[in-house]
């Protein structure tokens, strides 16, 4: 269970009433955690779980990862390049503050290898939109298609919307993502220049999604 732990903001952990030896920061002293939002929490708090993977909205303890992710040159190629060190601090706390985003951890051992989310009103006319980012060391294992099929079989239903699709955009030129994309079944319905990059949209009704 997460509690606050100097009522200034440092969140702590205290499994079986241990307290660990180093706390993590998050954002918004005060805040609870998971934020609530007219009464529900914002992040999602569904627990998905497939063979290898587990997806539970992020805690402190992924604040690290999540900091990888932001500034690794390779996560990042496709994503307008690395995070810059003063804007950091604001995607912490959209940790908090982002309906629907899962930390993706392996499920014997708990460790965060990626993130998913699903956003339940995208730029693109409102509709949902997914996606998804891993660190490097993780890629090739299949483990980021276990965790988005996961997701989408989820949010489906889950994450109501007056359109049947789930969309997603990515550079044509990010193939791997371009091969999760399609490998579930997702067809390329449209593309476009953002950027200064050709970008492919990506839709995908329940029926079309892959096993
Ligand atoms: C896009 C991204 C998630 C793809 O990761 P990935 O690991 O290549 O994707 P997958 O989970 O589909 O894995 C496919 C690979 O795993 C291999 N694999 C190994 N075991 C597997 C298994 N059990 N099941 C399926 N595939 C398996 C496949 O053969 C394939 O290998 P290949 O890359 O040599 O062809 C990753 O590159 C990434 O995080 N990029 C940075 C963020 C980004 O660009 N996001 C997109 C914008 S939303």
């Amino acid at each position: 269970m997460w509690t606050e732990c100097d009522g200034m903001g440092e969140w702590c952990d205290f499994p079986a009433g241990k307290r660990p030896s180093i706390p993590v920061s998050l954002p918004g002293a005060h805040a609870p955690w998971p934020p609530v939002w007219e009464g529900r929490a914002m992040t999602s708090a569904a627990d998905l779980v497939t063979a290898r993977l587990r997806l539970r909205a992020p805690e402190p303890a992924d604040v690290a990862a999540y900091h990888r992710l932001w500034t690794s040159a390779d996560v990042r190629r496709h994503l307008g390049g690395p995070v810059a060190a003063d804007r950091l601090p604001a995607y912490e706390r959209s940790l908090a503050t982002t309906p629907h985003l899962f930390s993706v951890v392996t499920a014997d051992d708990g460790v965060m290898i990626g993130s998913v989310v699903i956003d339940p009103g995208s730029r693109f006319e409102a509709r949902r939109e997914l996606s998804y980012q891993f660190l490097p060391e993780h890629w090739g294992r299949g483990y980021a298609r276990e965790a988005v099929r996961a997701l989408l079989a989820w949010a489906f239903t889950a994450v109501p919307s007056p359109d049947p699709s789930i969309i997603a955009v990515t550079q044509v030129a990010n193939t791997r993502s371009r091969g999760l994309l399609e490998s579930l079944g997702m067809r390329r319905v449209e593309t476009f220049e953002e950027f200064g990059e050709p970008q492919a949209m990506y839709a995908l009704t329940a029926p079309d999604l892959r096993g």
